[in-house]
This record gives structure tokens, sequence and C-alpha cells, in this order.
């Protein structure tokens, strides 16, 4: 496979304002890849490494290509369309949020979202937040959690606790949806 010169794909993409709709900062590469704009190193940091472990565990994530960092010469150049923030390159998901799928495919979402999040939490992996069934995206029948700034690793919470909650939750949600 020929190498892909990844910041060659972001700046082209910046330039003809190929954009998700609604998501100003998702930018669109190619038919299969995005980048997600991300202001500080931080963040990309911490997603991008998330990201990779979840994936490297077999948890249904986008794969991550790499980081694209700014560009120095920002801020000299305006006129060449340079790399103004971070990016993160990964998978392009054409799937659906949760409150745009029909119940069936909601009570199906839920039910992948509760044995991913299970399955990284019984590999030390886990939101820091709470749960958040809206950074998931629902592509052909598959759910893909999206979205790790707020995660952690959590050798050492309790991991019972951590299930039961992530049951009260699952529950909560579903009876939402049964109404
Ligand atoms: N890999 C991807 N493929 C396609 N679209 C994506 C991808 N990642 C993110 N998006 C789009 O961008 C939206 C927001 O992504 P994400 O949750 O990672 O960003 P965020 O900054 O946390 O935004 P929000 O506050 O809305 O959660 C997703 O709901 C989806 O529409
Ligand atoms: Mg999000």
């Amino acid at each position: 496979m020929p190498k892909v010169n990844l910041s060659r794909l972001v700046r082209d993409a910046i330039k003809e304002r190929r954009h998700i709709v609604d998501r100003g900062y998702i930018l669109i590469l190619d038919e299969n890849k995005v980048a997600k704009k991300t202001w500080t190193k931080k963040s990309v940091l911490k997603e991008s490494k998330f990201g990779s472990l979840l994936y490297s565990y077999g948890i249904r994530v986008p794969v991550y290509f790499g980081i694209i960092y700014p560009d120095p010469r920002f801020i000299r150049s305006f006129f060449d369309m340079p790399i103004d923030h971070h990016y993160l390159v990964m998978q392009r998901i054409n799937g659906r949020r949760f409150h745009d799928l029909d119940r069936t495919e909601k009570i199906d979402a839920l039910e992948q979202y509760k044995n991913e999040v299970s399955r990284a939490a019984r590999l030390g992996v886990t939101p820091e937040n709470g749960f958040d069934i809206s950074n998931c995206l629902y592509e052909e029948g598959k759910l893909y959690l999206i979205d790790f700034f707020h995660w952690k690793n959590s050798d050492s919470i309790g991991l019972e606790h951590f299930l039961s909650q992530l049951d009260l939750f699952y529950n909560n949600i579903r009876d939402s949806i049964k109404k």
C-alpha cells in the first residue's frame, strides 16, 4: 500500500473546507478518514492514547492513524493554508448518533455500548465522567465508541462497583426507550 501523506490530506481538506456538517472541527480527508481538530496537545495525545489502546484490546473504536501537529509557518503565512491546530486522524465511521436511531436500533446500540464498555473496564480502561452514549456512532448495526478525552487507566477502581453503575445506566436508558 502506498504511504499516505496525512499532513497533505489535512491541508487539502482545510483548503476545500470539507467538514462534517454541524461539526466544524471534523474534517473529511477521504472516503475512509477524518481528522478531529483539537485545540491542545494534551487533548489530542490523550484521545489518541486511549483510542489506540482500546483498539489494541479489540474494543470497537475507529482506527487511529496519527497526529498532525500545527505548522510553525502558521505564524508567518496565512496564504498557503498551513495547518493551524492539532489534528487527530482516524478511520471515518459513516454512522449515526444515538438520538438519531429508531427504537430497535437504540436497544441494540445500548446493548453493544454496555458490552464494549464493560469489556474495556475489565481491561482496566474506563470513562472518567460517567457514561455517555452520545459519544458513539452506529454504522450498519455496529456500535463504535468515540471521543476518549475523558477516559482513564483505572487499575484502582472497584470493578464490581463500576459494573453495577453501568447496569444502572443501561436499565435507565432501556426503560426510557421502551416508553
Ligand atoms: N471517526 C469519525 N468518523 C465520522 N464522524 C466522526 C468521527 N469522530 C467524530 N465524528 C463526528 O463528530 C461528532 C463529535 O465527535 P466527538 O464526540 O469525538 O467530539 P466532541 O468534541 O466530544 O464533540 P461533542 O461535544 O459533540 O461530543 C460525532 O458525533 C460525529 O458526528
Ligand atoms: Mg464527544
